[in-house]
């Protein structure tokens, strides 16, 4: 496990930081007429860098037969990947109207709309027991909240979460991601270009609280 200062500077780095540059470019965006979210987004929009998202998609094995669901799944990136790489059926689930738009356009552009669904909904109100595979961006109080939802999916289905932990989980692993300046879509860099991949198998391991 990583140390909690490293997790700490990555939410306040990297999430604060996302969240000004979010706001920034949304008061630069031209009026939408995509309608409001029925319920606000738990956590702002940053989209997972795709050498991040192969990452993802390479630790949790994804293989033929899986399904995969994105929850919170942005502009669908890694649905649409997982669709165009292995193949596989997935579905993207986003509370917010404009990201379902956008995500929708993303997969047909893709040409993978046989294998990707996007539907808007708030993940906590969702029955996972039809993934094989979850990836999750959001942030580590929202996995913990997922996690009853989560521990009801079928044994040996994979899970994997961009940067943030699931406290009371205990990873099978915990691989760096090391992104260089150069790197393509590379928006929000961390401070030290280093994302962190965490993968659990259903049933976890619980993990004691630490202090
Ligand atoms: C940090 S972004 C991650 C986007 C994408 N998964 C990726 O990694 O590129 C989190 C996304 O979760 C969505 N979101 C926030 N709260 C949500 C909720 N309760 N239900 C569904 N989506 C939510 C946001 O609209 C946003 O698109």
């Amino acid at each position: 496990m990583l140390p909690s200062s490293f997790l700490r500077r990555t939410v306040t780095t990297g999430f604060l930081v996302a969240l000004g540059l979010a706001i920034a470019g949304h008061a630069a965006e031209p009026a939408s007429e995509t309608r409001k979210p029925a319920k606000s987004p738990d956590v702002v929009y940053v989209p997972t860098p795709q050498k991040v998202v192969d990452k993802m998609l390479e630790l949790a094995e994804v293989k033929a037969g899986d399904i995969v669901y994105d929850l919170g799944c942005g502009d669908g990136r890694i649905v649409v990947t997982a669709a165009k790489k292995f193949g596989v059926k997935a579905i993207g689930y986003d509370i917010d109207p404009q990201r379902v738009k956008e995500a929708r356009e993303n997969v047909k552009k893709a040409g993978v709309e046989h294998l990707v669904r996007i539907e808007e909904a708030d993940v906590f109100t969702l029955d996972l027991t039809g993934a094989s595979v979850i990836t999750l961006y959001l942030l580590p109080s929202l996995n913990v909240r997922l996690m009853p939802q989560l521990a009801k999916m079928k044994p040996g289905s994979r899970i994997v979460s961009h940067n943030f932990d699931m406290r009371g989980a205990k990873p099978v692993l915990t691989t760096p991601v090391h992104l260089e300046p150069g790197d393509s879509d590379n928006t929000f860099f961390e401070e030290d270009g280093v994302h962190t991949v965490y993968k659990w198998i259903v049933p976890w391991e619980a993990e004691p609280a630490t202090k």
